[in-house]
Formats: structure tokens, C-alpha cells, sequence
């Protein structure tokens, strides 16, 4: 057989595996506890991960946080969120830029932006963030932000949009410290909205 078809196997079977483990993310129910995390960390962690990336495709990656800021969270998913969301920033850069990260907090709430300086979102597309499959990209699953969606709301939190054409993207996560304790049920029981 010609090899260069079992290079399509292989990155096709890869491809497979990566929409396979979103789905099991969506569907199975896993038994998880919330813990004190320290999200200046993680941030720490996702950005270092992602470093070599970011290099060769001429992105600077700018973190605006405190020392470090505790809120009860499932670690792994949590992280998993701002790996989705950053990838998504470095993706609408194609030439390269800036991504700011800003953890912030009030009395009732944590806030985590990814701003980035990249090609935008319609508002007509802005409304199908989120839906099953809905990508732009030629290598893209569209299953990104279906499980950040999900993960963000079994932690009492929201996500929104506000973006510019050719301008850039700011994409808010807002999660409650009240409901923090109550996140814990739904992360047990995985509810599906
Ligand atoms: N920061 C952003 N700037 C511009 N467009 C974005 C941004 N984030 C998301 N999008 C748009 O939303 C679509 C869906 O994003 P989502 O993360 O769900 O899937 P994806 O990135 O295409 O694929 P993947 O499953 O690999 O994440 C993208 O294809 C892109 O068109
Ligand atoms: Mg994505």
C-alpha cells in the first residue's frame, strides 16, 4: 500500500480520538469534587503548556493576575476550559499577536478574559458559539466551546462574547463564589441542560 495513505490513517485515527474523548467528557457521568484551586496557577500552567505554540505562531501571551486567587473548581476541568479558550484566541490570529489574559474578582464573583487581537466573530456566528460541530476552521472539531459551555455551567458560571470584525475577541467567563458549594450536585449528577 502506498505509505503515504497510513499518514492519513494516523492523523485521522487522532482525529477520531480527540472527538471521542470530547464526547466522553459530554456524555459520562464522572464521579468529581470540587477543591480549592488556585486559578492564577492553572492560568500558569495552561500558558506554559501552550508555550512553544504560541512562539511559532508569533503570539505573546500577556497575563494580567494577582499573586494568586483561591475558588472552588474541578482542577482538570477547569484547565481544560482555558486550554479551549486559548487555543481559540491563538487560532483567530493566523499573523500573529497579543492575548491578554485578566483574572479578576469582585465580592460575588471570579472573572477570567481571553482577549485576543484576531479576525472576530460575526454577531450571526456569535449566536452559534457553542452548538454541536459549528466551526470555521478546516481542522477544527466544533466541540470546543460545547464543552467549555457545559463544564462552565455544571460550575454555576457563564460565558459571554463581545467581539469586532478584524478587531479581536474577548471572550468572559463569570463564575459565582455564592454557588460555588451548590456546583458540586450538578458536577455529581452531570446534568444536561
Ligand atoms: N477567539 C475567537 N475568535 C474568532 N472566532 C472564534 C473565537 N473563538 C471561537 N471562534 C469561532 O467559533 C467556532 C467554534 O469554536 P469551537 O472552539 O467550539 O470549535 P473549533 O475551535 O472550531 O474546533 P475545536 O473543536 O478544535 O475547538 C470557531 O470555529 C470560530 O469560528
Ligand atoms: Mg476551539
Amino acid at each position: 500500500m502506498n505509505p503515504q495513505y497510513y499518514e492519513i490513517m494516523a492523523s485521522e485515527l487522532e482525529r477520531i480520538e480527540l472527538i471521542s474523548n470530547e464526547m466522553l467528557v459530554l456524555a459520562k457521568p464522572q464521579a468529581k469534587s470540587l477543591e480549592s484551586v488556585d486559578m492564577v496557577k492553572v492560568l500558569k500552567n495552561v500558558v506554559f503548556l501552550l508555550d512553544s505554540q504560541a512562539l511559532f505562531l508569533n503570539i505573546e501571551v500577556k497575563l494580567e493576575v494577582a499573586e494568586s486567587l483561591m475558588h472552588d473548581c474541578v482542577e482538570s476541568e477547569m484547565k481544560q476550559v482555558f486550554i479551549n479558550l486559548l487555543k481559540n484566541a491563538f487560532e483567530a490570529m493566523p499573523r500573529g499577536g497579543e492575548v491578554t489574559i485578566r483574572l479578576k474578582e469582585t465580592a460575588e464573583s471570579v472573572y477570567v478574559e481571553f482577549e485576543d487581537q484576531g479576525v472576530g466573530i460575526s454577531p450571526e456566528k456569535i449566536k452559534e458559539l457553542g452548538k454541536p460541530f459549528f466551526t470555521t476552521k478546516e481542522q477544527g472539531t466544533g466541540l470546543g466551546l460545547l464543552v467549555t459551555n457545559k463544564i462552565i455551567k455544571n460550575h454555576n458560571g457563564s460565558l459571554d462574547y463581545e467581539s469586532e470584525l478584524n478587531k479581536g475577541t474577548v471572550a468572559r467567563i463569570k463564575l459565582e463564589k455564592q454557588n460555588a458549594a451548590s456546583a458540586e450536585v450538578k458536577l455529581a449528577a452531570n446534568v444536561m441542560e
